[in-house]
């Protein structure tokens, strides 16, 4: 069978009672092969979300879900007070792992512009975009539709392009970002460092731990999603649920919202768009050097019918060509290793192989003691 072009496409993966493994991979593979993505869907008219989308009802928002009154916090990064800024910091890494930070020094103007760019990318014309759809993990620029797109129980309704900064020549960079991606990945490395500092300091080490330990801020991995408006936002979801494979994730939102944080193991709480933050949380390697006094905590996004909403997400990580070991932090009378050491290059490779990533399980579990 010739899987090709857009009708084609549409009529395969509108077939809603297509039931068998080999359909589903039929399904899948037409929809990559289209290489637009959801957007495309989109901008072909789908007026149903086609069943590769179809998430299981235990993993939809509930309508009459329970609602979660913890708030995350806001964390003001000009405090006079060193002493206080560690210990909010502190405090929400252990209790929530998500917060979020203000007074950053990131100029309103490039946040505004970063998110125009990711938003210009993906609304750009698609035989732009299909030049660099790929899931080829060593090319430093990729667009495509769900990275685990074949692993995944459920695909969900997202585009992203990744761009793995700094990049050697600035042209690699779709032009659509060209001018603002590098100085927002050197803004966020600087906020990187910054809170690096503060954790560092949280955990009773030299503010300078963290940053030598993992020698990862010579490198952000930037990822601009893009949720296109969904007309049935009960059947699918913007992000499946998961923690993050980084040490931090630095993440600046638009004004739509729709990303949520577990707490509680089934209470699932919004991160609301708070004009000019950046929303901060500790990822699955953190976690592990941390020896668990700071969560990586999953989360998710909702899908919605009114609005596209643009994200940019950048994964503070070792690059996973380097020696380097991540081993847990034991500090303290009595205190013992929860998690094995680990090379870089070994956990990125059990993320990367892992299938059915999300839902359930955390992938740290493989390496605890
Ligand atoms: C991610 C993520 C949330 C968002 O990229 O890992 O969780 O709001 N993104 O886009
Ligand atoms: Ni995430």
């Amino acid at each position: 069978m010739i899987l090709r072009g857009v009708d084609l496409h549409i009529d395969l993966l509108a077939n809603q009672s297509m039931a068998s493994d080999h359909e589903r991979l039929l399904a899948l593979t037409a929809f990559d092969d289209t290489k637009a993505g959801v957007k495309g869907l989109v901008d072909a008219g789908v007026t149903a979300v086609p069943s590769i989308f179809h998430h299981p009802p235990e993993c939809l928002p509930a309508a009459d879900a329970e609602l979660h009154h913890l708030t995350i916090p806001v964390i003001d990064l000009a405090s006079d007070s060193r002493v206080a800024l560690v210990a909010q910091v502190k405090a929400a890494a252990q209790a929530v792992g998500f917060f979020q930070v203000v007074n950053h020094d990131v100029p309103d103007d490039l946040l505004a512009e970063m998110l125009a760019s990711v938003r210009r990318f993906h609304e750009s014309p698609v035989e732009t975009k299909r030049a660099y759809y790929s899931r080829d993990h060593r090319r430093r620029v990729q667009f495509n539709s769900n990275f685990y797109l074949f692993q995944s129980p459920a695909a969900s309704w997202r585009d992203t392009m990744f761009l793995q900064m700094p990049l050697p020549a600035s042209e690699e960079i779709p032009e659509a970002c060209r001018a603002v991606a590098p100085e927002y990945a050197r803004q966020v490395q600087r906020v990187g460092r910054a809170l690096f500092e503060l954790l560092s300091e949280a955990l009773g080490l030299d503010p300078s731990y963290l940053e030598e330990e993992t020698m990862c801020l010579d490198r952000v991995n930037i990822g601009g999603h893009y949720y296109p408006a969904c007309p049935e936002p009960h059947l699918t979801l913007g992000t499946s649920r998961h923690s993050d494979a980084s040490l931090l994730t630095v993440l600046l939102q638009d004004t739509v919202g729709g990303l949520q944080v577990l707490v509680d193991d089934d209470k699932w709480v919004d991160v609301p768009a708070v004009p000019g933050a950046l929303v901060v949380n500790v990822g699955d390697y953190l976690q592990l050097m941390s020896n668990n006094r700071f969560k990586s905590v999953e989360h998710r996004v909702v899908a919605n019918s009114v609005d596209s909403r643009v994200s940019v997400a950048c994964f503070i990580a070792p690059n996973p060509s380097s020696a380097r070991v991540l081993a847990p932090i034991v500090t303290g009378d009595g205190a013992v290793a929860r998690y094995r050491s680990t090379t870089v290059d070994d956990m990125f490779r059990y993320y990367r192989n892992r299938t059915k990533a999300l839902n359930g399980t955390s992938a740290l579990q493989h390496f605890t003691i």
